[in-house]
């Protein structure tokens, strides 16, 4: 009697461990009641290895998730949209609870997120909103317009505009990739606040560029953002030299400052002029420590992933997620609450306080 009921309780904790195995797995099958709540799986997509934000993003998003007691899955798409859909749809079918999207192409993902509606999968678009469907239920950014902001009121201030400098000063114009959101939100956050200066004339783009689809730059590549400052230095600055350049991204920035170079700029005879960026990647963050970039936009993105995985957190345990903006980002298909953090202006002056002390980079990294 006594071992009947010791097999009998044996055979019910390991029916009780098999059922709740069952319940974590995150191999195939469809959805079913026992998901949700730690130990859950959330499938992280990111757009690229190719720039050092992305892959600190991946490895931080997958921290927090961690510290929660999710399990993960990062994938990453190499700025190649079939990928990236190949990739989510994968992570559907391995029956993931939560996609934390990071977009290539932000219109691209509409029937891969209805296949995730379909299977009752909550999404949250990560630092570049998903465009033209329902099928988003959080963003977690930055406040996007006010990176464009930033990078022209330095470029202002530094020109000595503010000063009451008359200029006229010499300015080009880049953006960002046409494909993503944020692109237009940064340059129309610069642009408002040139406009002024622009209308005065006392800024002037030789180039004549200064529509949105005029100087946007494919996949943010550097290098497509060098040839075309080859370009408007050959074609529009003959005997003239550029004063400023509003770059939206470190990337680009690079980018620009190679073809200056090879134009002769950098020396005292022709310094190179003020040139923004965003991101406060080490390569920038160095370029501004020697001179050469002016500063650039730090968004502290250990704090994104943070937003991130609460939110996936919150969703899962059926509980408020905390936004605190619910009007800006109409993604075509409906407003998707957001929750917006501050990215801070940074150059030499205030790269240590800021970007060391604060432990996003490491002093070493910066020799
Ligand atoms: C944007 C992002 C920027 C920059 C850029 C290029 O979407 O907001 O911070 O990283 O992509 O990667």
């Amino acid at each position: 009697m006594r071992t009947r009921r010791a097999a009998l309780a044996v055979t019910a904790v390991s029916l009780v461990l098999s059922l709740a195995a069952c319940g974590q797995s995150s191999e195939g099958g469809s959805k079913d009641d026992t998901k949700g709540g730690e130990g859950s799986t959330i499938g992280i997509s990111m757009p690229t290895k190719s720039s050092e934000r992305w892959i600190a993003d991946g490895d931080n998003v997958v921290t927090e998730l961690k510290k929660l007691g999710y399990r993960t899955d990062l994938q990453y798409g190499e700025d190649n949209v079939a990928q990236q859909v190949a990739q989510i749809e994968n992570l559907i079918t391995k029956g993931v609870d939560v996609l934390v999207i990071a977009a290539i192409d932000g219109s691209a993902l509409s029937d891969v997120l209805q296949q995730a509606a379909d299977q009752n999968i909550k999404v949250i678009s990560y630092d570049r909103l998903i465009l033209g469907t329902k099928n988003v239920d959080y963003y977690a950014s930055f406040d996007n317009e006010k990176v464009g902001v930033l990078q022209a009121t330095y470029l202002i201030e530094k020109l000595g505009l503010k000063d009451g400098k008359k200029g006229p000063f010499n300015i080009e114009l880049f953006a960002g990739s046409s494909d993503d959101n944020n692109t237009q939100y940064f340059f129309n956050g610069a642009m408002k606040t040139l406009k002024p200066y622009l209308d005065s004339k006392q800024l002037v783009v030789r180039s004549g560029q200064t529509q949105l689809n005029q100087v946007t730059t494919l996949r943010w590549d550097g290098g497509t953002a060098q040839k075309r400052m080859d370009n408007l230095l050959t074609k529009s600055y003959g005997s003239q030299n550029v004063d400023a350049v509003l770059s939206p991204y470190d990337g680009i920035s690079i980018g620009i400052l190679s073809s200056l170079r090879s134009d002769g700029y950098g020396t005292s005879a022709k310094p190179y002029p003020v040139v923004t960026g965003q991101d406060a990647e080490v390569a920038s963050v160095k370029s501004i420590i020697a001179g050469q970039q002016t500063m650039t936009v730090y968004k502290d993105i250990r704090l994104l992933a943070k937003t991130a995985a609460q939110m996936a957190d919150a969703m899962l345990k059926d509980k408020k997620v905390e936004v605190n903006d619910e009007k800006s980002y109409n993604n075509e298909a409906k407003v998707v609450p957001a929750y917006l953090l501050k990215p801070v202006s940074v150059d030499k002056e205030n790269y240590q306080k800021e970007l060391v002390d604060s432990g996003y980079l490491k002093a070493s990294d910066l020799k």
